[in-house]
């Protein structure tokens, strides 16, 4: 078998006559389909189709008590019916000027003042919040106006038109995280400003949860299958769920007492593009470490925690907002591992996802185990494309 070229001369400068006439004849090759539009593959297969994930998103994290004197300064600086939507975005340090927090999510911190009004508007991106600070503002969601609370999971689906206002005494900051990357990846962006600044009441408040999220279902066509028909998933209500998992032994050995928001349909996830959990870490609970292609936002809602990545490690107490990108870190270990912090409180978190757009095989986390840590029962598994999570085993 004849030897490589290139090795026969390995040791000695330079490469062979032989290989620099190939090599310009490459180039030569190149600029002329080039004047064609045209390009070779094998010259960016590699980066085309990685062995693995490569992100170009960093870890990053933005603490509440940073942030609020910011928010509050533009509360003095811009009107929300003049900004339409006064909103701080959260941008990735290693995306700056692209709006986003990773490829595919926008996130932003949006400030509503007592008796402010922020204008009816629908749009093809869908949007979920997570109110960090004050209570009372409201969100109108297609007639629907909810009261938003610390804690709440609350939806604006895609094309649904949408106001918000604030007739509380406190200043509100939410989280907002839309799916506009994505959606202006496609090129698919609509938008469409509403004649009227607010929506009229046509529903009680807590009317699509009390119809879509009771463990019964009205008669009937779903009115959209592909997302969830309820509006606002409140704290008050899921958080005993995840106490009720804590006290079983139902934590998961990465991410702790679990649970995710579901399309009460279908059982899959929130939106077609974005889904969320709401975890709880026990007392003393300190995480394996994992890895999953789904970059995630971190909320926390309440006690204090950490989570160690490979060469940093971000604190976190309410309020504060993190974000962990796609498949972070070299192969090997995982790379993100949560901790409780605090001797006598529970750490939660809400942490909204990118979502559905892989497809199936594409889509893993490594680390988690989809079984219970200590109960030994059954895992009840997640139904439909969005919830299949599989677990590769922890390495
Ligand atoms: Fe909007």
């Amino acid at each position: 078998m004849g030897v490589p070229s290139a090795r026969k001369s390995a040791g000695k400068p330079g490469p062979p006559a032989a290989s620099k006439n190939v090599e310009a004849s490459r180039r030569a090759y190149y600029e002329r389909i080039s004047a064609h539009d045209m390009a070779p593959l094998w010259e960016v297969l590699r980066d085309l189709v990685p062995d693995e994930p490569a992100t170009q998103c960093v870890p990053a994290i933005w603490h509440f008590k940073d942030m609020r004197p910011f928010v509050a300064e533009a509360g003095e600086l811009i009107t929300a019916k003049e900004a339409e939507r006064r909103v701080l975005v959260l941008e990735n340090p290693a995306l700056r000027g692209k709006s986003r927090i990773t490829q595919t999510l926008y996130a932003g911190l949006q400030l509503i003042l007592p008796g402010e009004i922020a204008p009816a508007h629908r749009h093809s991106a869908s949007a979920i919040r997570f109110v960090l600070d004050g209570e009372g503002a409201y969100t109108a969601v297609e007639g629907e106006k909810t009261l938003m609370k610390p804690g709440d999971f609350v939806i604006t689906a895609n094309w649904a038109a949408h106001d918000h206002g604030n007739t509380s005494k406190q200043p509100m900051i939410w989280l907002d995280v839309l799916d506009l990357p994505m959606i202006n990846f496609f090129e698919a962006a609509f938008s469409e400003h509403l004649n009227r600044e607010s929506q009229a009441a046509e529903r009680e408040d807590g009317d699509s949860l009390a119809r879509f999220g009771s463990g019964v279902l009205p008669e009937g066509e779903a009115p959209n299958e592909i997302r969830t028909p309820i509006v606002n998933y409140p704290y008050a209500r899921t958080r005993p769920i995840l106490e009720r998992l804590r006290r079983a032994g139902d934590v998961d050995r990465c991410h702790g007492a679990r649970v995710r928001y579901a399309n009460p349909w279908n059982g899959g996830w929130a939106t077609p593009t974005m889904g969320a959990h709401l975890a709880l870490l026990p007392k003393g609970f300190a995480g394996q470490p994992y890895r999953s292609t789904d970059g995630a936002i971190f909320v926390c809602v309440e006690g204090e925690g950490a989570t160690k990545l490979d060469d940093e490690t971000l604190e976190w107490s309410p309020g504060d907002v993190f974000v962990i990108p796609p498949w972070l870190g070299p192969p090997g270990p995982g790379s993100a591992r949560h901790l409780a912090r605090g001797s006598m409180r529970h750490a939660s978190y809400l942490s909204p996802r990118e979502r559905s757009i892989l497809a199936e095989g594409e889509d893993r986390v490594r680390g988690s185990r989809s079984s219970t840590q200590n109960s030994g029962r059954a895992p009840h598994s997640p139904a439909g494309r969005g919830g299949d999570l599989r677990s590769l085993g922890a390495k």
